[in-house]
């Protein structure tokens, strides 16, 4: 142990180790199953590891163009266009970033200054304060409502001031799964209209869309895709969450801002990868097919659940489901998660942890991005509570 004299004065008092980690140990110690991280514990397309290490054999091994490879950003331009009828400029309009936390950072870091204020809304994933308040910038929550976990627009309109620069919005949802409505979007349309306000939007979820609905992204909206930044990731999109590579949209100006910070943050994402994701975006039902692939895995889940004591709330997209376990105890939602660790060998994320004071709705977070035999267990243990 190496005794340091420099007491840094810490950025983020009050932050600690994160949820996930928390959890982790905690069920590694306790050899639980692993129903917490929104990471598969399936293999990846097979595909996709030849493609990289084709690209690595091939000698893409050193740095990428710090804006992303031009073939990848060609794809995502394709894809989105496809998708959603928004053309974006691959070069002016398209960054490839080394994953969505990183895009998020770079995007608060370029477009939010000292002493600006960012409108989130909680329960949130777990990056956005920190990086607010990294800025020198002040974060202010808004719940979404219970028990159905929908934003309440006059209460985000009632929350902007003079000092509001961003409002950051995630849909589908993590950690409630909830999606946006064509009509959630036009009342954000209505509540900016006017205003310079810059809307951050965590799209990491895009193509995890159920029972028919369509992903009601900022690009879907044009009035709200001139103010927005979308943020996604292929991590999720490929069941690659250990290759950090996601991407950014955003109108030019604005690109420009988070390039200037991107090139200093990360400079590129990695080179094989991206060759890796410009051949697998070649075959569109590569991203298509995702949310049959988790609806199937939604509903294992929730049919192994049918017969036990916890309500469980609709997902409608995400990787996520919620289940309310305040009818059969009152337990604080993280002794729950707790005793369902040691006692059961199931591990959950209790939901206060995506509030920035705890929120306690009796509520726990389960992941269903996991194979079969995992779902099928992780329900029979849970249906013994
Ligand atoms: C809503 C949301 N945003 C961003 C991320 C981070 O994505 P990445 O792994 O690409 O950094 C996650 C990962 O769980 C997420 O759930």
């Amino acid at each position: 142990m190496i005794i340091s004299p420099c007491a840094p004065s810490s950025k983020l008092p009050g932050i600690g180790t994160n949820i996930f980690s928390v959890i982790g140990n905690l069920s590694a110690q306790y050899g639980a199953l692993n129903l917490s991280q929104g990471a598969p514990n399936f293999p990846c397309d097979s595909r996709l590891v030849d493609c990289a290490v084709k690209a690595m054999r091939n000698g893409h091994n050193q740095y990428a163009p710090m804006i992303g490879l031009a073939a990848l950003r060609h794809a995502i331009a394709k894809k989105t266009a496809q998708l959603y009828a928004m053309d974006y400029d691959p070069d002016e309009e398209i960054t490839v970033v080394a994953s969505a936390t990183e895009g998020l950072c770079a995007a608060i870091s370029a477009l939010v200054h000292s002493g600006d204020e960012v409108i989130f809304i909680e329960p949130a994933f777990d990056s956005y304060a920190p990086t607010i308040l990294l800025q020198g910038a002040t974060p202010i929550s808004v719940g979404l409502t219970a028990p159905d976990f929908r934003v309440d627009w006059q209460a985000v309109k009632a929350a902007i001031s003079a000092r509001t620069r961003m409002i950051i919005v995630n849909t589908p949802h993590n950690p409630t799964a909830t999606v946006f409505t064509a009509q959630d979007l036009d009342q954000l349309a209505a509540i900016t209209r006017g205003t310079s306000i810059i809307i951050l939007s965590d799209e990491v979820y895009e193509h995890v869309v159920f029972d028919g609905a369509r992903h009601h992204g900022m690009a879907t909206h044009p009035e709200l895709a001139s103010r927005s930044v979308i943020i996604s990731s292929f991590g999720k999109q490929y069941h690659v969450t250990g290759w950090r590579v996601g991407y950014c949209l955003a109108p030019a100006a604005l690109t420009h801002e988070i390039r200037l910070v991107h090139q200093y943050m990360a400079f590129a994402a990695d080179t094989p990868m991206q060759h890796a994701f410009a051949e697998q975006m070649e075959d569109a039902q590569s991203y298509r097919g995702l949310s049959a692939f988790y609806q199937q895995k939604r509903d294992l889940l929730a049919s192994g659940l049918a017969n036990s004591r916890f309500e469980l709330l609709p997902s409608g997209g995400s990787f996520f489901m919620l289940a309310r376990f305040r009818g059969f105890s009152a337990e604080s939602d993280s002794d729950f998660v707790v005793r369902l660790i040691r006692d059961f060998k199931v591990a959950t994320i209790p939901l206060s942890a995506f509030y920035h004071q705890g929120t306690d709705h009796g509520v726990i977070r389960l992941s269903f991005a996991k194979d079969e035999e995992t779902l099928i267990e992780g329900a029979r243990r849970l249906s013994t509570v």
